[in-house]
């Protein structure tokens, strides 16, 4: 079906080809200047042509004549209207795209207004026949192009980007995480990044997600595999639940990359260590409560490592990260030197649907959770602020579309 305007939009080639250009007025000069810029053999025929009109063309002083039209792919005509219907109805008698530049409704084709961006990416527009409703659009669309990822999504050296996916929500993902995952080649997802962002690619998934204790895909593994797409020549987003740079070992990918001469970058994630407590109403920092905080891993069960945190004073709230099979040990350690009714809550499934959070003393703590039968991924918070949950209540705004890849 046709479109209102019946033009069909296409760009000519048009280096070294003919091209007249009837008229010598403003309108003419800027379609010989567009002209010129791509390559064409540019004719300029007018009674009148300034001295510096248009160096590079081929300036004919004199009236129009049918013979102007012998070689000419496409014809530019900017002269008086009478002149340009001449030329116009010749030119359709030889099968000569024309355009009047007076006339658009009886022109047989109409030059757009071109914006450009890098690597060839252009957009032609046409203001239907309205020349200040093209420039308005020409200011718009450079405006909202220059806001776009254009890199090349085919061809050229792999590269990889380590990018953070937030604790769950898809609405927390980042800008520029949508735009690699939309032009992406291969994405290699952990299982705490959101379910929902691997629909933001087109690209071959690679799972590679471990398990609290079930390490199925090694660290190495995982980094040979980065290098290894990359050097197929794939743009390779590595898609890490919060940060990567947060207990999510991306420091050995970046070096890994690197250290394999691969083109790399780090997007940061919105981390769990932080927006899992802020779900939950608990501000890891708060005035009168708690001048710091800090973040630390559980995993290993390591008694030297509770033993430093034992040693952290009481106004930094401590956020524990793969915690809950570790919480007795770290507890206990804790619990020479904290006071045993230091408010400690856990929230569970943060930035998900089924987000709870359990309120409990360091005293507490173990037993409240083994009767909730807390699982991971799961954050423990120990400080005066795990009190604030009970009185702020959960305050995300939880999308739909929240979940994680391990469901
Ligand atoms: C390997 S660490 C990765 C941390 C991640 N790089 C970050 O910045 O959030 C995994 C741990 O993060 C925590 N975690 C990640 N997502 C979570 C969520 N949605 N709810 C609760 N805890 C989460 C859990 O403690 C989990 O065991």
């Amino acid at each position: 079906m046709p479109t209102i305007f019946g033009m069909y939009p296409v760009f000519l080639r048009l280096t070294g080809k003919r091209v007249l250009v009837v008229g010598a007025g403003p309108v003419a000069a800027r379609r010989v200047h567009g002209l010129l810029a791509e390559g064409a053999q540019v004719v300029v025929v007018a009674p009148e042509v300034d001295e510096d009109f248009a160096p590079g063309a081929e300036i004919h002083r004199r009236q129009f004549t049918g013979s102007d039209l012998d070689g000419v792919w496409l014809v530019q005509a900017c002269g008086p209207a009478e002149v340009n219907v001449r030329v116009a109805t010749l030119a359709r008698d030889l099968g000569i795209w024309c355009v009047d530049a007076a006339d658009a409704q009886q022109s047989d084709a109409w030059t757009g207004s071109l914006i450009t961006g890098p690597d060839g990416v252009a957009i032609a527009v046409s203001g239907g026949g309205d020349p200040g409703r093209a420039r308005l659009l020409q200011t718009e669309l450079t405006r909202a192009l220059s806001e776009i990822d254009l890199r090349p999504t085919r061809g050229g050296p792999g590269a990889v980007a380590l990018v953070g996916a937030g604790p769950g929500d898809p609405d927390l993902l980042t800008v520029r995480a949508r735009d690699l995952l939309a032009a992406a080649d291969v994405v290699v997802a952990d299982r705490l990044a959101p379910l929902a962002a691997l629909e933001l690619t087109h690209g071959r998934i690679l799972h590679v997600g471990k398990t609290p204790g079930d390490h199925t895909v090694e660290q190495a593994d995982i980094n040979e595999i980065l290098v290894a797409e990359a050097q197929a020549g794939n743009r390779v987003v590595r898609l890490k639940g919060g940060d990567p740079f947060v207990l999510g070992r991306g420091g050995e990918e970046l070096m890994a990359c690197l250290a394999a001469g691969i083109d790399v970058e780090v997007v940061p994630g919105i981390t769990s260590a932080v927006a899992v407590p802020a779900a939950a109403g608990i501000p890891v920092t708060h005035r009168g409560m708690a001048t710091g905080f800090l973040v630390a891993t559980a995993h290993g069960e390591d008694p030297a490592l509770a033993a430093h945190l034992a040693a952290i004073p009481p106004e930094i709230t401590i956020v524990l990260l793969m915690g809950v099979r570790s919480l007795p040990m770290m507890v206990e350690v804790l619990l020479s030197t904290r006071d045993p009714q230091t408010p400690t809550a856990i929230v569970e499934r943060g930035w998900t649907p089924e987000q709870r959070t359990i309120s409990a003393t360091l005293s507490t703590v173990v037993r409240v959770a083994a009767e909730a039968d807390v699982r991971a991924p799961s954050i423990v918070v120990i400080g005066a602020v795990a009190a604030l949950h009970e009185q702020l209540g959960d305050v995300a705004r939880v999308s739909p579309a929240a979940g994680l890849i391990a469901d």
